[in-house]
């Protein structure tokens, strides 16, 4: 049976490489926003009945994202379509995963439990908190997908390198970048204020980075504290030259710039979120998971 791959607007460039890669039928999405700011979205083209459909939309804009998504699926859904899996790439308000405050929303299980049963499958890149992000979905089978090798592939060229974790949540995905490129790793403690947000990183125990190029390896990139936090540390510490890198990097102006200055010598993420440092790419891991089935 014919496999569709919707072409999100989030997504575009990424989800046209993977559908070159599987050599498998685009469906293209209009999309506009009116002047008042709410979104249309409209299939270019219809879809086979009883297709195996592929949707790629990383989720953001989050907002934005969230709602051309639900219409995409709306749409789709009236094709009859065999199955549909979801690639999102980056799965918004995945970091409110529990509740920290009283009487907070958790939004992550809010967005997942709005698509849990429009799909059957939904792939994302290194989750914020796996066991619970998963945990909200009932109906649709995660899987999580990794950029931690392709990570590794671009500092290849790093001499004396060492892998630093800004928090120790992020075992699992830097240890595995360390592995990669043959060192060794370790993580800081963090810790963040619940009300203003401001992160300061401490040193969890006495590790010897002097000379070291440190690469510190982080899931998101957002404000930019987390990072610039960890490098000011690293710098007391005697590491020589620092980058720095995350799957996804949020896109907020300045951001990068402000992590340059703060002395790191290259910031660089994947492009699950399009973005000028965006250089990682993570087309060829989408389409090997999309070819298991
Ligand atoms: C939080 O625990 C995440 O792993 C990231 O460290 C965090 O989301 C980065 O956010 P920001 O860039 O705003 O510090």
């Amino acid at each position: 049976m014919a496999t569709s791959i919707v072409i999100g607007p989030s997504s575009r460039e990424l989800a046209i490489s993977v559908a070159n890669k599987l050599k498998a039928e685009k469906i293209y999405v209009q999309h506009k926003k009116f002047p008042d700011g709410e979104s249309y979205t409209r299939l270019e083209s219809k879809i086979k009945k009883g297709s195996d459909v592929i949707i790629i939309e990383t989720l953001f804009p989050q907002n934005d994202s969230i709602v051309e998504l639900l219409c995409i699926l709306d749409v789709v859904h009236e094709f009859k379509p065999k199955s549909v899996t979801l690639v999102a790439p980056y799965f918004a308000y995945s970091r409110q995963h529990e509740r920290y405050l009283k009487w907070e929303a958790v939004s992550g299980k809010t967005v997942a439990e709005l698509l849990d049963k429009k799909i059957n499958r939904i792939f994302i890149f290194d989750v914020h908190h796996k066991k619970n992000l998963f945990s909200f979905f009932r109906h649709a089978k995660p899987t999580e997908l990794s950029a931690a090798k392709q990570i590794a592939d671009y500092f290849k060229a790093v001499e004396n390198p060492f892998i630093i974790a800004p928090d120790q949540e992020r075992t699992g995905f830097t240890d595995v970048v360390a592995e990669e490129l043959g060192c060794k790793y370790s993580w800081l403690s963090k810790h963040r204020d619940r009300y203003t947000g401001k992160s300061i990183s401490h040193m969890r125990h006495k590790i010897d980075i002097r000379g070291k190029n440190i690469i510190i390896v982080d899931d998101i990139i957002s404000t930019g504290g987390t990072i610039i936090s960890a490098i000011e540390l690293l710098q007391q510490h005697g590491a020589a030259d620092i980058y720095a890198v995350a799957t996804h990097h949020m896109n907020v102006a300045g951001v990068a710039e402000k992590i340059l200055a703060a002395g790191a010598k290259e910031v660089v993420a994947t492009n699950s979120i399009p973005a000028e440092i965006s250089k990682i790419d993570l087309s060829g891991i989408i389409a090997d998971a999309l070819r298991k089935k």
